[in-house]
């Protein structure tokens, strides 16, 4: 086989075999093809697309490409959720102990927060001693004994999609729909889960900005899910307006808390009502509204809010800053953002909001950028609701004073206040399924 034949192939619009794209994972990966054929062959993907069979064979091949991890060490049907990432994005603290809490297991690998949007590992880490690297059989024994583990990403997860992703960041081939497909379901196939659920962020915060959009990137990794012989589901849901009203680490692990005590905000319980619902129905544990009033039950007695107790105490976690959140560590600073006029707050760009907590020092701007688990905003006025001039929108919290000014200043510019109050967007746009 000859990169150069497939190169041309996919250029000419024409469709490769499973041998064929298998083929050019694994010799990409051995170092057999150069990155300047691999970079031809991704701008071919960018402007040809792939067929459903083409996206299943080289998720297949990528997820292959490294560790494939064996979860049969944990009893029970397995339960997987990915978020393609936002602002305020909680919910897998939120999500994963309320399954656990009604008798289905999640084994999750979670990722790190870079540019504007933040990551579980990170907000976890802000709870002291909590460890996120836990070795295979300590990772089973607290799955098998909490019913949840959350920890970052080990071993040689998909080695190509390392690879390939660090090559489509330099060649203009990151924002391809099947290439995104191929890198995230990899991921979840080599995670070893029974079922996937997916949450396709959509809007101002998210990866993917249209609704149309994030719609073709649900059904592709649906159908790569399906077609993978996992059950999967995707919910599409709102990322125009921060989830919540904590960003940054420390203070997304309160709210989080909050929720899970059935004191959180009405959006984040919301959407984490119907992430866990369909997490369930998933795992057969009956229709779409049994499991809903599952999740309501397990919030209402507290046995969801003790399995994430639980889970943080076994992975070394003092876990009294999650009895007690007024004991979490605190910023020495803080400031408030105030209305510059009167009216309604009708915007709110999401990835300003996010890129604000990060000059704050809650994200990182390169994947080696120390973190600062204390930092961050909370928001006091949000999309839709009334503010006088002069009164306070959000407080902001730093670990040094002269963080606020800019901050300040990119979090004004992402925020639009006129006469006219907006109409309300949906927080759920819609749930693919096969
Ligand atoms: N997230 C991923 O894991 N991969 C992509 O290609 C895009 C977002």
């Amino acid at each position: 086989m000859r990169m150069y034949d497939l190169i041309m192939k996919k250029r000419n619009g024409g469709v490769l075999s499973a041998e064929e794209l298998t083929y050019l994972v694994n010799a990409y990966v051995a170092g057999d093809i150069p990155d300047y054929q691999m970079s031809a062959f991704l701008m071919a993907v960018y402007f040809r697309g792939m067929t459903e069979e083409e996206t299943l064979a080289m998720t297949t091949a990528v997820a292959h490409s490294g560790d494939m991890v064996d979860l049969s060490g944990i009893e029970g049907i397995k339960v997987d959720k990915h978020s393609t990432g936002g602002v305020g994005d909680k919910t897998t603290l939120i999500v994963a102990p309320i399954v656990a809490a009604c008798g289905v297991k999640v084994a999750k690998m979670s990722g790190r927060g870079l540019g504007h949007t933040g990551g579980t590992v990170d907000k976890l880490e802000s709870i002291p001693g909590y460890r996120t690297t836990l070795s295979r059989e300590e990772f089973f024994q607290v799955v098998n004994q909490t019913g949840l583990s959350i920890i970052g990403q080990s071993g040689n997860l998909t080695p190509a999609d390392k690879k390939l992703y660090a090559l489509r960041d330099v060649t203009a081939t990151v924002d391809s729909i099947p290439l995104i497909a191929v890198s995230i379901m990899s991921k979840k196939l080599a995670a070893g889960s029974d079922c996937i659920l997916l949450d396709v962020k959509t809007g101002s915060g998210a990866f993917m900005k249209t609704l149309e959009d994030s719609a073709a990137l649900a059904k592709e990794m649906v159908a790569i899910g399906e077609n993978a012989g996992r059950r999967t589901v995707a919910l599409i849901t709102n990322m125009d307006i921060p989830l919540g009203h904590n960003i940054g680490n420390s203070l997304e692990v309160i709210e989080a808390v909050e929720t899970l005590k059935g004191k959180g905000p009405k959006d984040l319980t919301e959407v984490c009502t119907a992430l866990a619902a369909n997490m369930l129905y998933l795992a057969g544990k009956g229709s779409l509204e049994e499991c809903q009033s599952r999740v309501e039950g397990v919030i209402a007695d507290g046995s969801a809010l003790e399995r994430l107790i639980a889970m943080a105490e076994m992975q070394g976690g003092d876990s009294s800053v999650l009895r007690d959140t007024e004991r979490f560590p605190k910023s020495p600073y803080s400031h408030e953002v105030r209305a510059g006029k009167t009216g309604y707050i009708t915007v709110m760009d999401t990835e300003g909001c996010g890129i604000a907590s990060a000059m704050l020092g809650a994200g990182r701007e390169t994947k080696d950028s120390p973190i600062d688990h204390s930092a961050g905003m909370i928001l006091h006025k949000k999309t839709g609701d009334f503010v006088r001039e002069g009164e306070s929108m959000a407080t902001m919290y730093a670990s040094k004073e002269e963080l606020f000014a800019a901050a300040s200043a990119r979090y004004e510019e992402a925020v639009t206040i006129a006469a006219e109050k907006a109409e309300p967007e949906p927080l759920i746009y819609g749930r693919v399924t096969v």
